[in-house]
C-alpha cells in the first residue's frame, strides 16, 4: 500500500510517517511538504536503513496542482495533515492559512477525485468554535460549525470542501476534528514544547491572560492511531471526532510543568491575551469508541508530560535552533 503523508515533515505528520515505518511494513510512504518553518527535517531522520527504503520525500506545496497530480496518481491513499496550524500566526498574518488550509485542500481533492484515491482529511476541534466553562456539553459531530479565528475558519472551510467533494463527486473520503495533541516532534511556537522549552533555557512560563482557557489534550500517537482506524475501516463521507477526555486549564498545565521540572507550581508570567481566545474545548468521543473500538492508551495527562518533559530535554538539538527567533516573535507581540 503507498500513502501519501502531506505535511509529514511537521508534528503530527512526521510522528505518524514513524508509526507507519514502524508498525505497518506493508505500506510504503511519500511525505508532500513544502518544508515551511514548521517542518523540520531531522524529524525524519531517526529511522533504520530498511524503514528509509520505503520513504520517499517530496518536497512541493500542496497547492502546486502538478506536483500533487503527480504524488497522488500513484497513491492508494492521501492523509492530508499540511496546514499552517498556528492560531497566533493566523492572527498576525492570516494570508497563508487561507493559500495551504483552502487553496491546498482544494487542490488535493481535484487530484483525489480525478484518481478516485482514498482520502482521509485531518482537522481540528477548533472549527466548532468555543464552550462556555461550566457547559455540560463537548462537541459532536453535529455540532455547528463556528470558527472564531482565521486558522479555525480556514480549517473549517477545508472540511466544507471535503463534504462537498464527497457528495457531489462521490469521492471515497474521511474526516477527522481532533482536539489539542502533545508529544515529540512538536514545534516549540506551541503551549506544551514552549513553556518546556522556555523552562530549559531560563524564561519563565507565559500564560495569556489569566490562564483559565481549557484545552482537551491527546497524545500525538493516540491522534494517530485514531486516523489509522479511520483510515482503515471508517465509513466513507463520514466525520469523527477524537478525544482522550483530558481537559486541563492552561493554568493547571503550567502547574504540572512546573512540577515535574522541578521549580514552584506559580512560577510564571501573565502576559497579554490572543486576540479572541477561545475559552475551552471539549470532545465527545462516543462515535469512534462504538463503531471503530478505539480508545486512548495514554490515559495518564501527568505521565504523557513527563515522558514529553524528557524528549525535549534529550533532543535540543532538534529545537536550540529555533529557539531564539520564535521568542523574539513572541517579544513582538506583548507575548
Ligand atoms: P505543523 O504546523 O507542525 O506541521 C504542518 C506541516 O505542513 C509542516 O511540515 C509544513 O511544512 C507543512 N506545510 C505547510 N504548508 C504546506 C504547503 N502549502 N504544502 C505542503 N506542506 C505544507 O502542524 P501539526 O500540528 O502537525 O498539524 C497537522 C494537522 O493536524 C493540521 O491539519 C492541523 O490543523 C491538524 N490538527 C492539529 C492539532 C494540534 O494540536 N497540533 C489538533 C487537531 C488537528
Ligand atoms: P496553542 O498551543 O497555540 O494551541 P491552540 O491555540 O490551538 O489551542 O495554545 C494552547 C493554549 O495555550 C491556548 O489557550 C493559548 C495558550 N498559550 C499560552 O497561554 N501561552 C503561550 O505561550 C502559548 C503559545 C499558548
Amino acid at each position: 500500500m503507498r500513502i501519501v503523508v502531506t505535511g509529514g515533515a511537521g508534528f503530527i505528520g512526521a510522528n505518524f510517517v514513524h508509526t507507519l515505518l514502524n508498525d505497518h511494513p506493508e505500506v510504503d510512504v511519500n511525505v508532500l511538504d513544502s518544508f515551511t518553518y514548521a517542518a523540520n527535517e531531522s524529524s525524519l531522520t531517526d529511522i533504520t536503513p530498511e524503514q528509509a527504503k520505503r520513504l520517499t520525500i517530496t518536497r512541493g506545496d500542496v497547492a502546486d496542482m502538478e506536483i500533487v497530480d503527480e504524488v497522488v496518481r500513484d497513491a492508494d491513499a492521501v492523509v492530508h495533515f499540511a496546514a499552517e496550524s498556528h492560531n497566533d500566526n493566523s492572527i498576525t498574518g492570516p494570508a497563508p492559512f487561507i493559500q495551504t488550509n483552502l487553496i491546498g485542500t482544494f487542490t488535493l481533492l481535484e487530484a483525489v477525485r480525478k484518481y478516485g484515491t482514498r482520502f482521509h482529511h485531518v482537522s481540528t476541534d477548533e472549527v466548532y468554535g468555543d464552550l462556555e466553562l461550566d457547559d455540560p456539553a463537548k462537541f459532536t459531530p453535529t455540532t455547528p460549525y463556528n470558527p472564531s479565528s482565521p486558522y479555525s475558519a480556514s480549517k473549517a472551510g477545508s472540511d466544507m470542501l471535503v463534504r462537498a467533494w464527497m457528495r457531489t463527486y462521490g469521492i471515497p473520503a474521511t474526516i477527522s476534528n481532533c482536539s489539542n495533541n502533545y508529544g515529540p516532534y512538536q514545534h516549540i511556537e506551541k503551549f506544551i514544547p514552549r513553556m518546556i522549552t522556555n523552562r530549559l533555557v531560563g524564561i519563565r512560563p507565559r500564560l495569556y491572560g489569566e490562564g483559565a482557557n481549557v484545552r482537551d489534550w491527546i497524545h500525538v500517537l493516540d491522534h494517530n492511531e485514531a486516523v489509522w482506524e479511520i483510515l482503515q475501516r471508517g465509513t466513507i463521507g463520514d466525520t469523527y471526532l477524537i478525544g482522550a477526555d483530558g481537559e486541563a486549564s492552561n493554568k493547571e498545565v503550567v502547574h504540572m510543568l512546573n512540577e515535574i521540572m522541578g521549580h514552584p507550581q506559580d512560577d510564571y508570567d501573565h502576559v497579554a491575551d490572543r486576540a479572541g481566545h477561545d475559552l475551552r474545548y471539549a470532545i465527545d468521543a462516543t462515535k469512534l469508541h462504538e463503531e471503530l473500538g478505539w480508545y486512548p492508551s495514554f490515559t495518564s495527562f501527568r505521565e504523557g508530560l513527563e515522558e514529553t518533559v524528557r524528549w525535549y530535554t534529550e533532543h535540543e538539538d532538534w529545537w536550540k535552533g529555533e529557539k531564539e527567533r520564535v521568542e523574539a516573535k513572541y517579544a513582538q507581540k506583548g507575548h
